[in-house]
């Protein structure tokens, strides 16, 4: 009998549905990380951990930003991060979870509104439940249903700002958000656009600046950078006017009571940054081999529509998905199952996501594969992209 009975009772549940998640070790190529520029391992990388070490940077910060943890690297790496996308000011934290946490429990004030995107990240639901606004979805993508949400919300009434809530690209979807139209919307309506470029930063726009980096200087605007993915190391960059990163340093309570991430870690993502700007032959190679992976994806398995560098290959019940993800790995690919509630129910799908850890030849070989293990298995895609 176990200690915790009705805890047990939850994984055995998850078990009986096909949905336990557990810890696998790393294996085969890497078609799971979103390590998408290559630079979490990258030579130049571990080089500048090197020299920060040697040049005296620390390794942990020794308290909150707001006591002792204000290092002088955390201080350059939100003004260089501030030049770079072209915002007022940058907050740096300690990953995107909490940054979103901290942005939607905390500037949408009592009688505002969030509307968001129904595919919106985990962290902006966490966020947004601990926050005092209102809170709407509209259907994925859907501008036209946006407006007529707004406009139905203050015909009953309501007063306060509108903050309307997108990912550039969607984490599981790998689709993009029409940012351009959103923002226009948020222009109409006098709303605030908040932008998370999780799966865009380093990857699109100009140098990588992500999907919003010819409106980033609006105050209208918040983005979130994430530093964990493309970028390589760890972390999150709050981009956007004056006013909102000083109520979030005042008032972000995973900001406030929080130790400050550690300066080697702003030092290596001031690296990633600075890489970013000096070598755009990493952004073109990535986005080159995202194209040319489109191409062989139709080629070999008529595979159509996908976006990005994230290829969602949606089965639909949970235990084909898993079925196939592990025939993937057994065959030397590190390709991951992704099933509800991460995911929509009926929606479970395999995450790939090409990266330069991974050349173009394996990723070749890995769609003839995939083609072989999905008709041994009796399954096809429902939907690409
Ligand atoms: C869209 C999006 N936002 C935020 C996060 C959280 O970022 P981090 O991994 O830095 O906590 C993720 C991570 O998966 C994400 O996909």
């Amino acid at each position: 009998m176990s200690l915790f009975p009705r805890h047990q009772g939850v994984l055995d549940a998850l078990k009986n549905r096909g949905r336990y998640r557990e810890l696998i070790a790393r294996n085969g190529y890497d078609f799971a990380s979103n390590d998408y520029l290559g630079l979490s391992n990258a030579p130049f990388m571990r080089q500048a951990a090197h020299d920060a070490l040697d040049r005296g940077v620390g390794v942990g910060a020794g308290g909150s930003r707001l006591l002792r943890g204000n290092d002088q690297e955390h201080v350059l790496l939100e003004q260089e991060a501030a030049a770079f996308f072209g915002s007022e000011r940058a907050l740096f934290l300690g990953n995107g979870f909490v940054a979103n946490m901290a942005i939607f429990s905390t500037l949408p004030q009592l009688g505002d509104l969030v509307l968001f995107d129904s595919l919106i990240h985990a962290s902006a639901h966490e966020g947004m439940r601990l926050g005092r606004a209102d809170t709407q979805s509209f259907a994925h993508n859907d501008v036209a249903e946006a407006k007529l949400k707004i406009e139905n919300w203050r015909a009953e009434g309501g007063e306060g700002r509108v903050w309307i809530a997108c990912e550039a690209v969607y984490s599981m979807d790998g689709d993009k958000a029409p940012v351009a139209e959103l923002y226009e919307l948020a222009h109409q309506t006098d709303a605030t656009l908040i932008v998370d470029e999780a799966h865009a930063t380093g990857v699109f726009g100009d140098s990588g600046r992500g999907l919003s980096h010819q409106i980033a200087n609006d105050p209208n605007v918040l983005c979130l950078h994430t530093c964990g993915k493309a970028l390589g190391v760890s972390g999150a960059l709050i981009c956007g006017a004056s006013v909102l990163i000083e109520t979030l340093i005042n008032k972000a309570r995973g900001f406030v009571f929080s130790t400050a991430p550690s300066p080697l870690n702003a030092a290596l993502v001031r690296a990633a940054l600075n890489e970013l700007q000096v070598n755009p032959d990493r952004q073109n190679t990535a986005l080159a081999q995202t194209a040319r992976t489109h191409d062989l994806a139709k080629e070999i398995c008529g595979f159509e529509g996908f976006e990005s560098q994230i290829l969602p290959i949606i089965i639909g019940d949970d235990k084909p998905t898993m079925a196939l993800a592990a025939a993937m790995q057994d065959k030397g690919y590190d390709i991951r199952g992704v099933r509800p509630p991460t995911v929509p129910k009926g929606t479970g799908r395999l995450r790939i996501s090409i990266t330069l850890n991974t050349p173009i030849d394996v990723i070749e070989r890995m769609l003839h594969d995939l083609n072989d293990e999905m008709s041994a298995l009796g399954l096809e895609a429902k939907f690409n992209g």
